[in-house]
């Protein structure tokens, strides 16, 4: 199993303590200006440098354009990365804050160290997912996605996905869940009667986080988990179906979890169609997960899927596609964006 996405640890020699007494907008200045600071005293002095940064670095409204949302985003993270907490003994050692969540899991060969103090509010917040979980309706539980996993934050995709599920008349032998991430595509397989599931992820994350919630709650049935690239190595012919739902966004990813939401990679879809192409059994289906958002944010960006469709040799011909408007949600504005299962078949 390869090493866990994690904040990095770092193991600084000198770094310039600052604590109660110091004036948080000063501290943040010199964040932007690139000096490093290390809370001393209580972890409210760096509440009050991260909000002291936000004042200097508001982000931009909303309907700015993406790139100066981004490079907004990309300068506010840089310098509160340089905002650290010490960690001493796998604790936080500093006033007013509990234990460093995932520390064995995820630094099990050192003890003392700086993280971030961003981060490790973020592992924090991780950690209450962790704990509590999140049920989901479309698995009837609740699921509890471990550090650095994408989990689901709106359901109407699964939803939409568990309907064309329900409809599909296929074999249910054996399938691949593409980005496993929580799982909570593999589960739903499991649960409409596949036999035997393969779930990979590039992000060891998450294939720990499914391996976790294996173990806390068996299905009936056969998961095998693997980390690498797309299909990652699954046998000629192997499937009858190929789940993936993609990154959905064109992007530049900054983090694993980013990574999920975002796809920076041109070819990605390409290795994925070859693969699953590859991987297919011949009267076997695809199913994408997609989403209309990489196109209302993107307008410029090609469509992958019609891309693929489009092919001068096609490997594919779609077969289906459902789609449902997005509803606004508590804090969502009315959107135009639509949620989408392509259902693909061997041209
Ligand atoms: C949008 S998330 C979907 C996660 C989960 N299947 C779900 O529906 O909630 C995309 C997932 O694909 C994974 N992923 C992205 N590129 C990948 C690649 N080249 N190979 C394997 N997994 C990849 C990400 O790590 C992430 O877990």
């Amino acid at each position: 199993m390869p090493a866990l996405h994690r904040p990095s640890p770092l193991l600084r020699a000198e770094v310039q303590p600052v604590d109660r007494d110091g004036d948080p907008a000063f501290c943040a200045a010199a964040l932007i200006n690139g000096v490093e600071l290390v809370v001393a005293d209580h972890f409210h002095t760096g509440v009050a440098i991260l909000e002291a940064l936000d004042r200097l670095l508001p982000a931009p409204p909303p309907e700015a354009p993406y790139a100066a949302r981004r490079a907004a985003f990309v300068a506010h993270r840089a310098a509160s990365l340089r905002l650290l907490l010490p960690v001493r003994d796998h604790r936080i050692a500093v006033l007013g804050v509990g234990p460093l969540p995932f520390a064995a899991a995820l630094y099990p060969e050192l003890r003392d160290f700086y993280l971030p103090f961003a981060q490790v509010q973020e592992l924090h917040g991780s950690a209450q997912i962790y704990e509590e979980g999140v049920h989901l309706a479309v698995l009837g539980r609740r699921l509890r996605p471990f550090y650095g996993v994408y989990l689901p934050t709106r359901t109407e995709h699964l939803e939409l996905f568990g309907t064309w599920l329900g409809r599909y008349a296929g074999e249910r032998r054996r399938a691949v869940d593409v980005g496993t991430g929580s799982g909570v595509l593999c589960l739903m397989m499991a649960r409409a009667g596949f036999a035997e599931l393969r779930a990979t992820d590039q992000n060891p994350n998450a294939v720990e986080s499914l391996r976790r919630e294996l173990s806390r709650a068996p299905v009936a049935a056969r998961v095998e988990l693997a980390r690498g690239d797309l299909l990652a190595g699954t046998d000629a012919g192997w499937a009858d179906l190929v789940v993936f739902n993609p990154p959905w966004i064109p992007g530049e990813p900054t983090s694993a979890v980013d990574r999920a939401l975002e796809y920076a990679d041109p070819e990605l879809f390409e290795r994925f169609f070859a693969q699953a192409a590859a991987a297919l059994a011949p009267e076997g289906r695809v199913a994408i997960v997609w989403s209309t958002i990489g196109q209302l944010l993107r307008p410029e960006a090609p469509h992958p899927l019609e891309a693929e469709l489009a092919r001068p040799s096609p490997r594919f011909r779609l077969v289906d596609k459902l789609a449902r408007r997005v509803p606004p949600g508590p804090g969502r504005r009315r959107t135009r964006e639509r949620v989408e299962v392509w259902e693909l078949q061997r041209a």
